[in-house]
């Protein structure tokens, strides 16, 4: 097991290089098994989430040949879908991907029940809802989903909830189907756009991603021989710009997509932070103790629920009383006691928590309960006087790429230490 160690009281500045987006790549690498052949892709994120990803499709099969630290080449000509590792598949939340992907690749599916961050109850209702109109028959128990459909048909789904995972899934069973499906009320994330642009890249025929009506008109086959480019990750941006922010420092986010990042950009800018839309970066700086804001979480364009702790720490900190409504998840948050060892001020209750900023934070052992928090706990440490301890890395493992090389590079003192 290891921690980070973070010696604070440190203004971030600098440049920070973003990398691929973990949630479209972990999207992307289940929709390879739609290819029968070899595609590369290209700023692959090299986090464990997408490790035990590319060891799942081994597993099923695929040849995956790492050609550099962020690019892989993947051949999914030889695919036995009977042999998705259940132990493995019920670690992560992704995993649910696969079902879409079998799905429509062999017309059979069976993975554990998807794991992944304890961010309260996480139904997959919606996936289901839309296998079983495409013509699947679904079946859940003993820990196991399975989904079945020798041939699945085009048809019209709407959603009930905006569901990230429920849209890429639907996507992913129907990029091989017969005829057009339509999803109404689909989610507008910009992964979605991209996995929808990597199978169009392939070969499919997928309109409207990133609108709420999204179609998609089956194709026999994809193409092989493709090479696509995993977009940046847009959380991963929002982190160093916040942290910019709470430390009053002054970073420069390089590739990243500014658009993207709006709603963030306008809330820093409420709050008396400073925002330069540089093309493909980003420069945010602030001199100055935040103000206090409200935000509430909502499906993109909206703020994202996976800044909403980061977006905490700024305003555990800021002058004034600020009010956070988490509308997506119900455990979001759980950091709010660690800050509170940290000196913050914060009352956290069902969907909302209210912050009374302090004037700093000082360093205490704090404890990442799931990944989005372990970020927000290591900017609080890179503020804080004295010494943090962060604990439960692995969650931050998963979807942060060399974190501690990029705060470094910025000034901070993090150090990833063996626990005793
Ligand atoms: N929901 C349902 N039924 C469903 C699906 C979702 O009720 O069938 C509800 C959920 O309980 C939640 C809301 O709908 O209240 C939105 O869930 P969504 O399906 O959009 O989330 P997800 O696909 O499980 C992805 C990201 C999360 C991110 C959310 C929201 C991946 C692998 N995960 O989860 O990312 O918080 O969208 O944007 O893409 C993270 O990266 O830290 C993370 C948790």
């Amino acid at each position: 097991m290891e921690k980070f160690v973070i010696k604070g009281n440190t203004r971030l500045k600098g440049e920070v290089t973003i990398s691929g987006a973990k949630n479209a790549a972990v999207a992307i690498l289940p929709a390879t098994l739609l290819i029968k052949g070899v595609c590369r892709i290209d700023n692959l994120p090299n986090i464990s989430d997408v490790r035990i990803f590319c060891e799942i499709l081994e597993e099923l099969g695929a040849k995956i040949d790492w050609i550099k630290e962020n690019s892989i080449k993947i051949d999914t000509t030889n695919i036995d879908c009977t042999s998705v590792p259940i132990e493995m598949t019920s670690k992560f939340r992704a995993s649910y991907y696969l079902l879409g992907a079998l799905l429509g690749r062999c017309g059979s599916a069976e993975v554990g029940i998807p794991g992944g961050c304890n961010l309260g109850a996480r139904p997959i209702d919606q996936h289901i809802k839309g296998f079983e109109a495409l013509g699947a028959k679904v079946d859940v128990g003993q820990g196991k989903i399975s989904a079945k459909c020798k041939n699945l048909k085009g048809t019209s789904i709407y959603m009930d909830i905006v569901s990230v995972g429920a849209t890429i899934n639907i996507i992913l069973a129907s990029v091989l189907a017969d005829g057009t499906t339509t999803i109404d009320n689909a989610a507008k994330e910009p992964h979605i756009v991209d996995v929808a642009n990597f199978l169009n890249s392939m070969g499919a025929d997928i309109r409207g991603a990133g609108t709420d009506v999204i179609k998609i008109n089956g194709v026999k086959e994809l193409n092989t021989s493709g090479t696509y480019s995993v977009v940046p990750d847009q959380i991963e941006a929002g982190t160093f710009m916040l942290a910019a922010v709470a430390s009053r420092g002054d970073i420069i986010i390089k590739n990243c997509i500014p658009e993207h990042l709006d709603c963030v950009t306008a809330k820093i800018l409420e709050i008396g932070g400073n925002v330069e839309d540089l093309g493909d970066s980003i420069r945010v700086w602030s001199n100055k103790r935040p103000q206090k804001a409200t935000i509430k979480t909502l499906p993109y364009p909206g703020f994202p629920t996976d800044l909403q702790p980061q977006m905490g720490v700024v305003l555990s900190i800021a002058d004034g009383t600020s009010i956070i409504n988490e509308s997506i998840w119900e455990s979001r948050f759980q950091y709010t006691n660690e800050l509170n060892k940290m000196g913050a001020t914060i009352t956290a209750q069902g969907k909302t928590a209210v912050f009374e900023g302090v004037k700093s934070l000082s360093g205490s052992p704090v404890y990442a309960t799931d990944l989005r928090a372990g970020a927000a706990l290591i900017m609080a440490g890179i503020i804080a006087s004295g010494e943090t301890h962060v604990y439960n890395i692995e969650y931050i493992d998963r979807g942060y790429e060399q974190i501690e090389q990029k705060f470094r590079n910025l000034g901070a003192n993090i150090e990833r230490v063996s626990e005793e």
